[in-house]
């Protein structure tokens, strides 16, 4: 389903595959990163952010469209809430249906709390359900949880907060453990050891993988698991505030019916946010490989009522979304297909990088090989570069991609691209929030007492770039964790008087910065009325 142009540019790809074969391409050094990066990574783009004139992180850079929702007024401001009738009265309230909710809500319930988890679509509907290449843990003999953490650290630009990233390697092992006595049909060898790859930036192959569909298993394991614990789940339901008591403290959210638009009140000894990210702001203008509902909500509830945000100004964007067909611009086209041997190649058929450089980079080369270098596809949607998926079969013989990465290959065949005959046409997409609210080593937030948030809403365990696989790691890792501690946490509390207070006291400090965005937020789900949010 190639164009004419395409077909002719493959050519010059088949051209020089086979003398590519077992040859790698040169790393770049450190400079030329640095240099490449602040060129063309799009976090290097001043005018896709705006300051923050309000709240904690006043006076520092968002994405331009976080800014937005964080200069815009709560949608409850003016609605009266009685916050008296209580409707739901728990000891840990669980905000967001994914990874890090439920095994927040497995653990939680397991030490004995009273748990409810609430979600603005359905149980698994996030982005855990959207990943695919794998889990990182340092569990064979020739790696260990350092030689993670000196790989993560290095590929998040020394940035990474260290009690944060500590906990992330050490307890990578214990979670692949858990995972699969729960049931995760990891992929194993003959003698059931796991098998494990590489990912972009690791030095070791440590990414466990179920297929190149390892967050959908995931995710259907954690979601059985709650299921069968009968926690209560109260679908359709998005928390649009948090409520704090007159102590200060986190006392619970205002939730309100997706469908019905009805209010109701939920009271929580621990709340934890676990809302995921934000692909769906489309920052500068990216198609994004999230799912339908991310869109930063839980960053903006915590802001409000008071607590940090941490490298808000830091996006992920995965260096290869689908570029073509333009029914699947931006889906994610895992990193496990150069894992497993596809170069990126561009319009003459060169391969102009090596394909598991940590992500920001070979985003950045990307943008600059199709930019700058004029050296991309064109595409009706933009342009692209290669993906030599044949190679892949070359290297490990027939049917390797069928049983590595099924997904991929029926993704393709769905527009009559045969990905084991002819390679796929990619380019950056908007993947991961790097940032979010900052916690200390045991989930809680550092200025809102009983305040937990675990997963992707998190900001400071990957520091400036995320390497793959160890995001769904941190949703298990951080999301087990805060249940443990939530439910910990919860046998002292002692409640006051609810109240809003917050959201009046933030009206005016928005008054008063003289911010009228003629929006509210959270944003809940994307508006693709008018077009991409700008
Ligand atoms: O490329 C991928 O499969 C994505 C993995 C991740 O973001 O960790």
């Amino acid at each position: 389903m190639y164009t004419a142009e395409m077909l002719e540019s493959i050519k010059k790809v088949e051209a020089t595959r086979a003398q590519r074969i077992g040859v790698e391409p040169r790393r770049m050094t450190a400079e030329e990163k640095d240099a490449l990066l602040k060129e063309f990574h799009p976090d290097y783009r001043e005018d896709g952010f705006q300051e923050i004139k309000v709240g904690p992180n006043k006076g520092q850079k968002a994405p331009y469209e976080l800014g937005t929702l964080l200069h815009s007024n709560s949608r409850i401001l003016n609605v009266p809430i009685d916050l008296n009738k209580v409707d739901y009265d728990v000891d840990v309230l669980i905000i967001g249906g994914g990874g890090a909710g439920s095994s927040a809500a497995i653990e939680a319930h397991e030490a004995g709390a009273n748990v409810m988890m609430v979600t603005k679509l359905r149980i698994g509907d996030a982005n855990t359900m959207m990943a695919e290449g794998g889990i990182q843990a340092a569990d064979k003999e020739n790696d260990s949880p350092q030689q993670h953490y000196l790989d993560a650290f290095g590929g998040g630009h020394f940035a990474a907060r260290p009690e944060l990233l500590r906990r992330l390697v050490m307890e990578a092992p214990d979670a692949i453990q858990w995972l699969n006595d729960l049931g995760v049909m990891f992929d194993k060898d003959k003698d059931g050891r796991m098998i494990t790859t590489h990912g972009g930036g690791t030095s070791r192959k440590r990414m466990h993988a179920c297929k190149d569909y390892s967050g959908a298993e995931i995710m259907r394991v954690l979601r059985d698991e709650v299921w069968n614990r009968q926690i209560p789940v109260v679908d359709f339901t998005a928390a649009v505030e948090l409520i704090k008591d007159d102590k200060g403290q986190a006392a619970g959210a205002v939730l309100q019916n997706m469908e019905t638009g009805e209010y109701k009140v939920a009271r929580a000894k621990t709340v934890i946010i676990a809302t995921g990210g934000a692909g769906r702001l489309h920052y500068q203008h990216f198609p994004t490989s999230n799912h339908y509902g991310a869109t930063a909500d839980g960053l903006v509830m915590g802001y409000r009522a008071g607590a940090p945000l941490l490298y808000q100004d830091t996006i992920q964007y995965h260096p290869t979304g689908a570029a073509y067909p333009a029914q699947i611009f931006g889906a994610l086209v895992t990193e496990k297909v150069r894992s497993v041997g596809a170069m990126l190649i561009n319009v003459d058929g060169e391969a102009f990088m090596h394909p598991l450089e940590t992500r920001d980079v070979s985003a950045a080369s990307i943008i600059r090989e199709c930019t700058a270098r004029g050296k991309g596809v064109p595409t009706p949607t933009g342009y692209g570069i290669w993906l030599d998926t044949p190679m892949i079969e070359m290297i490990h013989g027939e049917g390797t991609i069928e049983k590595r990465i099924p997904a991929m290959l029926r993704m393709f065949l769905n527009y009559g691209i045969d990905m084991r005959k002819q390679p796929i046409l990619i380019y950056p997409t908007l993947h991961y929030q790097n940032g979010g609210l900052e916690i200390g080593g045991e989930g809680f937030t550092k200025t809102i007492p009983n305040l937990l948030v675990a997963g992707e809403a998190v900001g400071g365990i990957h520091g400036r770039n995320r390497l793959m696989g160890n995001s769904l790691l941190d949703i298990i890792v951080f999301g087990r964790n805060a249940g443990k501690a939530a439910a910990r946490k919860c046998k002292e509390v002692e409640l006051g008087t609810m109240n809003l207070n917050h959201l009046q006291e933030y009206a005016k400090e928005l008054e008063k910065a003289d911010l009228h965005t003629g929006q509210v937020s959270p944003m809940l789900l994307p508006n693709y009325t008018f077009g991409m949010p700008k």
